[in-house]
Order: C-alpha cells, then structure tokens, then sequence
C-alpha cells in the first residue's frame, strides 16, 4: 500500500487531472488515474499542486526582531544596518535561533521547504552561526536550509571579519558570502571577491555575494564576480544577490555584461520587495525601481530566482513568507506579465530556487521527493494572482501543515452566495 495520493491535481506545466503516488517519501509514480490505493488520499480536483517554494535569500538571524531596540525611523538601508549594529549587543544565541524557528513555522505554513539564509559573521562569538547551524539540523526533516557566512561589515572593512568568516566555514557553513560594494574602496571590494572566490575553490564551496545593492550605475563589481567565477572554473555556482545597479548602468555596457554572466553560469537572485522598497531612496522624481534587469538576464538564459530577503527586521516591516507574495510584486515591478513570462516569475520562487541552492530530487517527477505544496488556486497565474492558502503542504510523503480553503460567505438580502475570488471565466 502507497502512503499517500494526490488526485486530479493540476500541474505547474499545464497538465491536469493528474495523480501523484507517493512511496517511502520519494514519487512513486505521475499520471492520470493511477489504478492504486494509499493509506491517505488527497482530493486536489481543480487545485494547482507544485513542488514547494524556495526563499533564496533570506536573513534568518535578523527576522522577527522588529522594534529591538527601536524601529528603524527613515526606513532606509542605511538605518537598517545601523540599527542591526545596536540589536547585535543585545543577541544570544538562544533568542536567534527561537525567532529563526518560528520564521520556519511560518514558511512551513506558507509552503516554502528550502531557504537560503545569509547568517551574519560580523560577531567574534559568532552566536548567530552557532544558532543557525543547530537550527539547520533540527528542521532537515521540514526545510532544506542553506547558510551563507555573511560579512555584514564588510569582509576587509571590520577587521576581524576575514578570521570570523573562515571559522565559520570551519564550523559547518555551507556557502561564501561577501559584500563587495560596502567595502572602502572600488580596490578593496575587487580584492574581496578575488579572496572570496578563491576561498571557495579551495573549500569546493558555493558562492553568494550581496553584490552592487546600489543606485550607483558604476558599481560593476557583478563583472568582478563574473571574471573570478569564469577564471576558478566556479561555473555554475556563484550567486549575485541583489544586483540593483545593474537598474541604473548603461544600456550598451549591460550589453557586454549580461553575455559574459552567461557564459560563466552565474546565478541571479532579485528581492522584490526590498529592492522597491529601499532603492531609488536619493531619487526624487522620476524615481528608480531598483530591482535588476530580471526580464533580460531570464531571457538571456540565465538562472533568476526571487528571495523574500528580510521580514519583520531592521530593513522592512512588512511580510509574512509569503513566496507568492515576493513573486507578485517582482511580476509588477518587472512588467513581467507576458503568458510564459507569468510562468518564469512562477519558476523564481520555486525551480529556479531549487537549482541555485543545488537541491537534489526537487520535482515532480517521479524519483524525486515527495514534497509538494496543494494550492486554492488552479494554475500558476493564479497562485499569482491570489496569493491563495496553502491547502495541504507535504514534506517527504507527509502532510505537515494544513490550512482550510478560504471562502467568504457573502449575505444579501435576497441572496446568499460564497466567494473564492477563483475566475471560472463564465460572463
Ligand atoms: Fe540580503
């Protein structure tokens, strides 16, 4: 006997009516009215079901600690990173990793199952590192999560910085972070990503850099990053986080530059909803938008993938993981509303996540692991639309959170009726 079916499900490629068998966690088979039984069945007739969303950018060491010590007044990164350096004083380890466990309730809730999250090392106890690290075991059975030691201060700016982040690799961390543009000088942020990259080659590590989150159409350290990544053979596993000069530099030198990413196989990750909310903030009128070029470098075929980034933190006082959430807004932002371009926003935060952070068994497929998320919504565009509720959200063959479809129940006086807000197309 199977564990689990999914009936008459809806796929993200358009096929409908689709039943999904799971067996021992991994899909055990895919196809229409599969003549098997299981233990449990799910009845998904009109829903979309998906394989789960990925948060490739996150600051799990930050969230959920709005208002400590204070509210960041202006609202501008600025600020955000000087309140960020007051909270620091204050951190255990303990409160970390009880903040970055409930975000992972809530991303649970939401459907997200991988995250990527930068962990800052600007810390000679490294408390966060330590926090992180236990989290990261204790929630492998829910979330796949990935750590990036981060350089807040910058990898040569705070000194101690280039000790701390090697420690941490030696710790456990998966990835190499960096922060090029908050470095002193052009010089020395070129020179810490040649250290960087070079770190990870000798480590076989990954990377992923807070890269160019500037207004600053000169800030090109994106071609540093390409160079280094092309000239260690890193192809395939460097990661420009942000990117948002790229907004603002010149048409014909993004011509060059775009080819080149290409060729070195660098992923991209945008951040909606803090690239409009914090860039284009000297601008008065017209202002930027400051989210890179998502459309360009997708059609260029290079792997774009979408992170949440911050949540309830210094930086932004909104969100509740919502990964459709993130992909609604980089759609408008973007002008992404094209028929296949609706299904590349789609992809940001969910396959293009899960090639970036290297996932394996990620799919629908059979063989790949049975996780998947059942949504209220019937199709990708959908799920965009009405950032609808996660019905049934399943980890290895288990149905690990639950949320009841929500309808409203609308009462006239001569006729009571209920609302999805689902579009049937009848006139
Ligand atoms: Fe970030």
């Amino acid at each position: 006997m199977l564990e689990l079916i999914v009936r008459n499900a809806n796929l993200p490629d358009g096929r409908k009516g689709i039943d999904i068998a799971v067996e021992n966690g991994r899909i055990a088979a895919v196809g229409p009215r599969l003549p098997m039984q299981a233990n449990r069945e799910i009845d998904a007739t009109g829903y979309l079901a998906t394989p789960p969303f990925v948060d490739s950018h996150f600051h799990l060491d930050s969230t959920l600690s709005y208002g400590r010590p204070r509210v960041n007044e202006s609202g501008t990164l600025l600020e955000g990173i000087q309140v960020w350096g007051e909270l620091k004083a204050h951190l255990t380890a303990e409160n970390i990793k009880a903040r970055a466990e409930e975000l992972c309730g809530w991303a649970i809730a939401r459907g997200t199952l991988a995250i990527r999250s930068h962990v800052d090392v600007s810390d000679e106890r490294l408390l966060a590192v330590r926090a992180l690290l236990e989290l990261r075991e204790e929630i492998k059975p829910y979330i796949d999560l990935q750590l990036v030691a981060f350089p807040q201060d910058g990898y040569f700016r705070h000194g101690p910085n280039a000790a701390n982040l090697e420690r941490a690799l030696d710790m456990g961390v998966d990835v190499v972070g960096g922060i090029p543009h908050f470095e002193r000088t052009r010089e020395e942020g070129a020179a810490s990503i040649k250290a960087l990259c070079e770190l990870a080659a000798e480590r076989n590590l990954r990377v992923d850099m807070h890269c160019d989150e500037s207004d600053d159409p000169s800030s090109r350290y994106i071609e540093t990053l390409t160079y280094h990544t092309q000239r260690l053979g890193l192809h395939g596993r460097v990661t420009g986080s942000h990117l948002t000069s790229m907004h603002s530099m010149d048409n014909y030198y993004v011509s060059k530059l775009i080819p080149l990413m290409a060729e070195a196989q660098m992923h991209v990750v945008a951040n909606p909803l803090i690239n409009i909310t914090l860039q284009g903030r000297h601008d008065t009128y017209p202002k930027r938008r400051g989210m890179t070029r998502v459309k360009e470098l997708m059609d260029a075929g290079i792997n774009v993938a979408f992170g949440h980034d911050a949540l309830m933190d210094p930086w932004y006082s909104f969100g509740s993981h919502d990964m459709l959430e993130v992909a609604h807004m980089g759609l408008h932002v973007a002008q992404m509303t094209g028929v296949h371009q609706m299904k590349q926003i789609f992809a940001a935060v969910t396959a293009n996540g899960a090639k970036m952070l290297g996932l394996e068994g990620y799919g629908l497929e059979p063989g790949c692991h049975a996780d998947l998320v059942v949504l209220q919504a019937g199709s990708p565009q959908e799920a965009l639309r009405l950032k609808p509720a996660r019905l049934f959200v399943i980890r290895r063959g288990t149905v690990i959170a639950q949320t009841p479809p929500v309808v409203s129940r609308v009462e006239l006086a001569d006729k009571t009726f209920d609302v999805d807000f689902r579009f049937n197309g009848k006139t």
